[in-house]
């Protein structure tokens, strides 16, 4: 294991690509600063880090993440304050829920300081990167995957620890439509749905796709025993206002991911004094809500999403119209309050930011 000041290596590209970025047009995910990070696992234990100019990596055939799929990832952002620092959100939690989907994959725990510190470093050297736009930030994403070169199922002995950064804009540039899966599942009771593993979104590309088709944007996931409990949607979570209390599904069962967004929602609505439900949420209790009217807000919730309004949602043949974006006064003061606190224009009286 890797010990509490971790040694990292560094090598440095020679020159920046980073006026090469057309900072008006810059799509979500495809744009790549100076360097990344890579670590290798071998013979149980960790290498010592090494930043090096972001590039590909190449692979054996017989990599066992690519046939068998052993894979995880993190997704995080770091903000450039008006103040001009920079600072990265809630970094710890990423990293103990990257440990949890490490546990259930079979992979190895990254010491939760040595995650956050292989981060501030690259952040660190890569700071120009973090745009200085107003909803715009730099997209972390740590991962790990199997490297064995090895036809056969077991665990792999050989793994490899990479983070690169993107700027980015938003993720959803429009509010979200999402339709109410019934019949695909994204993930089962005692399966892996709580993980953050590769294999979660990519079996959920064809349901999502059919979707996508009939217009919708993404699905809202709902038990995968009965439909009739709501999950979360691909990219999100979901909370709702209903008779002014916030309401999301509950983590008690492992289908869904906890999400850092939502449990920082929850904890800012607690202080601000609304109620907070945390518990199973039924289909048609969603639905009997927004026809009496004590629907008033829905939204997802994520570290790419950020806020997303949910403006439509589909249900069998029926589309539910959700109230007006402007009357949405939770969620567009929290989403500000979010924001002011990531970019330091709010006082950070959580501890969630980590400047760099
Ligand atoms: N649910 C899923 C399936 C996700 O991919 C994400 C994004 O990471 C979330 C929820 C939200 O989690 P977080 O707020 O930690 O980004
Ligand atoms: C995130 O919000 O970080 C995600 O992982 C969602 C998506 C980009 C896969």
């Amino acid at each position: 294991m890797l010990q509490d000041t971790i040694n990292i290596k560094i090598n440095q590209i020679e020159e920046s690509r980073i006026n090469q970025v057309d900072w008006d047009n810059l799509p979500f995910g495809k744009v790549f600063s100076d360097h990344m990070l890579v670590m290798d696992y071998d013979n149980g234990a960790w290498k010592t880090p090494e930043i090096m100019p972001f590039g590909t990596v190449p692979f054996h055939p017989a990599t066992s993440a690519i046939h068998y799929g052993q894979s995880i990832f993190e997704g995080l952002k770091a903000f450039r304050g008006a103040d001009g620092e920079i600072r990265v959100f809630r970094a710890d939690m990423n990293a103990k829920r990257f440990n949890e989907s490490a546990k259930r994959m079979c992979m190895p725990e990254i010491p939760v300081e040595n995650f956050v510190e292989c981060i501030r470093k690259l952040i660190e050297l890569d700071r120009n990167w973090v745009p200085d736009r107003e909803g715009y930030s730099l997209y972390i994403r740590p991962f790990m995957y199997a490297t064995d070169e090895f036809v056969g199922i077991r665990p792999s002995d050989k793994y490899k620890f990479l983070i690169f950064t993107c700027p980015v804009g938003a993720y959803y540039a429009e509010p979200v439509k999402v339709k109410i899966e019934e019949y695909y599942t994204r993930a089962a009771e005692g399966g892996v749905g709580r993980a953050k593993a590769a294999g979660n979104y990519a079996s959920s590309l064809y349901p999502a796709k059919l979707a996508q088709e009939k217009g919708f944007h993404q699905l809202l996931w709902t038990d995968g025993k009965t439909h009739e409990y709501i999950e979360e949607s691909g990219t999100m979570n979901v909370m709702f206002l209903i008779d002014g209390k916030l309401i999301t599904p509950g983590e008690e069962n492992d289908t869904i991911l906890r999400g850092i967004t939502k449990r920082s929602v929850i904890e800012v609505a607690k202080k601000w004094g609304y109620e907070v439900e945390e518990r199973r949420v039924r289909v048609d209790e969603v639905l009997q809500a927004i026809r009496d009217g004590r629907l008033t807000e829905c939204f997802g919730a994520g570290t790419a999403a950020t806020i997303a309004h949910i403006e439509k949602i589909g249900y069998r043949d029926e589309i539910f119209d959700l109230p007006a974006l402007e009357t949405r006064e939770f969620s567009n003061r929290m989403s500000r309050y979010l924001t002011d606190i990531k970019i330091g224009a709010e006082t950070d009286s959580f501890g969630w930011t980590m400047k760099v």
